[in-house]
């Protein structure tokens, strides 16, 4: 699948470790990252769009994958992060992220999670609403700072991988609409604020996106606003971010974008509409998540029961499922996957792999070739399980989570533990009934 898993004799091997070692020393189901391809994702952003380009900044989008490591990974490598709630932005800090490098993300941040970003030394938001404007502004305000603003605005073009990640066409929940000049009274009613400064726009197409075209005519679409913003303001825009959503390959049929291409391409509109115009060049953002860590999970599960269907389909169950990748049941998402312990072996035998919880929906992938020795106790190993799985991980059934490893030159180590069914009450107040 990826360089940093590959097959050796009958057995997968990821970051040179066995992968049935990793479930017998850690148990299944269990995330495992790869550190080596996170920290190459990372220096991909730093050397080519931060190194490369004036003014540049990478964020990581952490909706993708947040604990601990990942932030301090983020941290070495010099880059920002993109954060959507107060409980992202606790966990960015505890790792002892810098709080300017972070941007503040999100549809309806609450009052309590602007105040405590605030207070926390965040001041670079990303501004969705109107209502956000005013508590943005009430709120520093009372804890007299100054928050710098991009405004998300709704570019109108339609991308991304599925109706529900899709999100820079007219009909959606997240940002100005840039129909009827609302936007424009946005950015009048921020220049006309004590607490917020005006710095730029913010787009946000879509995620799992293939298409170039849609990220050189979403920006087109942003020169057409710097010049309106230009025109009513006598303001250039400082700042641009260009969003996230870069497709990954989840199968042989996916045929991601080159990173380069994308930011190269998203450059040349920006800055080339600044020189025609003889203005500085504005700082460009970018925000990937999936970029960064999809593919570098792999989840490992243990194969338990086998039904066959005749004449119509095989289960095989493994002790995981849409507890900890719902992707499939939410977006018929498609993963590719291998017995990891038969990994040599042809694979003559379509199966369908399902989840353990008690759901016809609970499905991790649908008609896969699979080795026809496959039985009970194999490792059934995932691929490109690294973003929007452990985040967004449930504990339905009460199955406990899985602890997450990352492998990285030969060797292993937990950076997320197991939970235990003690973590299960953790929250339960016994006392009371
Ligand atoms: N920036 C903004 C404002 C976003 O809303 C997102 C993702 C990103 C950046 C990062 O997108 P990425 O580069 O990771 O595609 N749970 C879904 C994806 C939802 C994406 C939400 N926003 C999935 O599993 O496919």
């Amino acid at each position: 699948q990826t360089s940093f898993a590959e097959i050796r004799g009958n057995d997968l091997y990821i970051d040179n470790v066995k992968a049935s070692d990793l479930a017998k020393k850690y148990g299944t189901p269990l995330y495992v990252m790869s550190e080596g391809h996170i920290r190459h994702q990372m220096n991909e952003l730093k050397e080519k769009f931060m190194d490369k380009y004036d003014k540049a900044l990478p964020l990581f989008a952490s909706k993708s994958f947040s604990c601990l490591a990942i932030y301090k990974l983020a941290q070495e490598y010099g880059i920002g992060i993109d954060c959507v709630s107060a409980g992202e932005i606790s966990i960015a800090l505890k790792a002892g992220f810098d709080p300017k490098k972070i941007y503040f993300h999100g549809n309806n941040k609450l009052p309590s999670e602007i105040e405590y970003a605030i207070s926390h030394g965040i001041n670079h938001f990303v501004i969705d609403n109107f209502n956000e404007i005013d508590l943005v502004e009430k709120i520093a305000g009372e804890l007299n700072e100054k928050v710098y603003a991009t405004l998300r605005v709704v570019p109108g073009i339609k991308a991304g991988g599925h109706n529900f990640i899709q999100t820079g066409h007219k009909d959606t929940k997240f940002g100005f609409s840039s129909h009827f000049g609302i936007y424009l009274k946005a950015i009048e009613q921020i220049v006309n604020s004590e607490n917020i400064v005006f710095e730029g726009l913010h787009a946000h197409i879509g995620s799992q996106v293939f298409d170039l075209y849609a990220y050189i005519s979403a920006m087109q679409k942003f020169m057409g606003f710097v010049d309106e913003i230009y025109d009513k303001f006598g303001i250039v825009v400082s700042k641009v971010n260009a969003g996230g959503g870069y497709g990954i390959a989840y199968n042989k049929k996916d045929e991601p974008l080159d990173f380069e291409t994308i930011t190269s391409e998203i450059m040349k509109v920006i800055n080339g509409h600044y020189d025609e115009r003889g203005w500085d060049r504005p700082a460009v953002l970018i925000e990937p998540g999936r970029y960064v860590v999809g593919n570098a999970g792999i989840t490992l599960y243990t194969v338990g029961t086998i039904k066959e269907i005749p004449d119509v389909r095989t289960y095989v169950s493994i002790d995981g499922g849409m507890s900890d990748n719902i992707r499939t049941a939410l977006y018929d998402a498609e993963y590719d996957g291998i017995v990891a312990n038969k990994a040599g072996e042809t694979k003559t035998k379509t199966v369908t792999i399902a989840g353990k919880c008690c759901e016809s929906g609970d499905i991790i992938a649908k008609d896969l070739p699979v080795t026809a020795n496959i039985e009970a106790g194999d490792i059934f190993a995932v691929f490109s399980t690294g973003a929007y799985n452990y985040t967004m991980s449930s504990n339905y059934n009460q199955l406990p989570k899985p602890a997450v490893v990352f492998t990285y030159e030969g060797k292993s180590k937990t950076v997320v533990r197991r939970q235990t069914f003690e973590d299960l009450i953790a929250y339960d107040v016994e006392e009371n009934y």
